[in-house]
């Protein structure tokens, strides 16, 4: 029974009647057309990243349009030389901000505007690290800094970018998201967890609160570490064997409200390839 109803405008994601279920998995591939990968246009939020570029690369190499929004014009031109020659066509950067609501409405009219729609969204916002000092040692201002990057940006890009995708069974919306969540990573990295709980915790709110939205809602949760080829250890997962995961997953659209966990690279075929896709 679908007693939820998002409509695209200001209140778009209010809930009507929504039943408070526990569903950890809720597939709805029904009415899924086959629109083709050059037709779809997935917005890379985080793109310019280490986690977010190897997605990028990715997606523009399965015939996929990207956009990408930065606040910093030097890493976008990075991006631009750093994927795939033939598929820089479909690659579309805006300088913008999505850590505020202002900022991500205006980049979103912008992004409207060069691109047209918006059928799927990947968010891979945050830090590669943090390791500031143990809670004795660290300002409120450090707090807001963390809180800001990993909850607040995460936020306000969904609510501004998510009615564009909710409605439509053929859209996704995947978070990528961090295991610092659950523990401590090392001494020193407690804002870190404290953050990245705060990620885990949105994404568990908006499975639970949409239980029956139309769009392919997904979160992919990384408990290692992700580093381009330069900058790999051990253990360690290359942002472009990740990314290409990621694409996959983006592509099929065949499941919802999943978590997909990630604590090693052999994960990513056994989660993606072999049991999920
Ligand atoms: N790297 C890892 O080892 C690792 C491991 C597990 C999980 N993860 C997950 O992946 C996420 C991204 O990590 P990453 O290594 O790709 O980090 P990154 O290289 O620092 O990239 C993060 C991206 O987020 C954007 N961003 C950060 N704060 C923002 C804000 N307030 N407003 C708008 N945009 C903001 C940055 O945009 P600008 O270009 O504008 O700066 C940047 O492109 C992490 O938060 C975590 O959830 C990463």
């Amino acid at each position: 029974m679908v007693l939820l109803s998002l409509k695209t405008g200001n209140d778009a994601l209010m809930p009507r009647c929504v039943p408070l279920v526990n569903r950890e998995v809720f597939h709805s591939s029904s009415r899924v057309c086959s629109m083709s990968n050059s037709d779809r246009v997935v917005l890379a939020l985080g793109g310019a990243g280490t986690v977010g570029s190897g997605v990028v690369k990715a997606l523009l190499d399965k015939g996929f349009k990207v956009a990408v929004i930065s606040r910093d014009s030097s890493r976008l031109d990075r991006l631009r030389s750093f994927v795939s020659p033939n598929t820089k066509d479909n690659l579309t950067t805006i300088v913008g901000n999505v850590g505020s609501e202002d900022g991500a409405q205006q980049v979103k009219q912008e992004l409207l505007r060069t691109v047209g729609k918006v059928t799927d969204v990947v968010s891979s916002l945050g830090f590669s690290w943090w390791q500031g000092g143990p809670p004795h040692t660290q300002t409120l201002k450090d707090l807001h800094w963390v809180i800001d990057c990993l909850l607040f940006s995460t936020f306000v890009s969904w609510k501004a970018f998510f009615p564009l995708v909710s409605d439509d069974p053929n859209c996704t919306y995947t978070f990528i998201t961090g295991g610092a969540g659950e523990k401590l990573l090392m001494p020193g990295t407690g804002f870190l967890t404290v953050g990245a709980a705060s990620s885990l915790a949105f994404c568990q709110v908006l499975r639970e609160e949409y239980p029956d939205v139309p769009c392919k809602l997904n979160q992919v949760r990384i408990d290692t570490g992700v580093a381009t080829a330069e900058r790999l250890a051990p253990g360690f997962l290359n942002h472009l064997e990740l990314g290409e995961a990621v694409a996959a997953l983006v592509e099929r659209r065949n499941t919802s409200h999943s978590v997909f966990n990630v604590n090693c690279p052999a994960d990513l075929k056994g989660i993606f390839v072999n049991e999920h896709l």
